[in-house]
């Protein structure tokens, strides 16, 4: 598995991988949001399996008020569910906790849904503690 920053030629793996988490989009804004990203300092990286896309990890860097140091959110973490359970999530994983490493992070956090049973047991496997909730209010669209 080769992690590296996802450019623009992998729209389209990202349109199928974002579609799979369960939120469809279009390339256009794909491209868009990708450019955005850059520009705010977040890594947005795809796995590489034999020149085939199997993944997508998005890191955000975030200073924090409770820490001298920053804090890391692993803000979107799929893989295509053709090559689950092939070490690919770990793989993004590992990543993206050496680059909040690197980044001088006070820890590395993420939310999950309540209903990714999947996703749940993967992030204990890998050291992750179960230490809170999630609550949203959607706005409209
Ligand atoms: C969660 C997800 C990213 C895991 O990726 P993956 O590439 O399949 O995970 P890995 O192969 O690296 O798994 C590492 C270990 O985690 C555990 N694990 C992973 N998926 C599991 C599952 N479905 N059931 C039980 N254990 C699981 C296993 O211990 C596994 O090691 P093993 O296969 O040697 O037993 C992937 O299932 C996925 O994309 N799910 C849908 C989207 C999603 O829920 N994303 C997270 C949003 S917060």
């Amino acid at each position: 598995v080769r992690v590296r920053d996802a450019t623009t030629e992998d729209t389209a793996a990202i349109e199928r991988l974002l579609t799979q988490l369960g939120y469809p989009v279009r390339a256009d804004s794909v491209v868009a949001r990708l450019s955005r990203l850059r520009r705010a300092g977040d890594r947005v990286v795809v796995a590489d399996v034999d020149g085939q896309i199997a993944g997508l990890a998005h890191l955000q860097v975030l200073p924090a008020i409770e820490y001298d140091a920053p804090t890391a959110r692993l803000a979107a973490l799929v893989v295509d569910k053709n090559r689950r359970r092939t070490g690919v999530g770990a793989a993004l994983v590992e990543a993206m906790e050496a680059e909040a490493r690197f980044r001088g992070c006070a820890l590395l956090f993420l939310t999950t849904a309540e209903h990714r049973a999947d996703a749940h047991v993967f992030y204990e496997r890998l050291g992750f503690e179960r230490t809170g909730r999630r609550y949203a209010k959607r706005f409209g669209d």
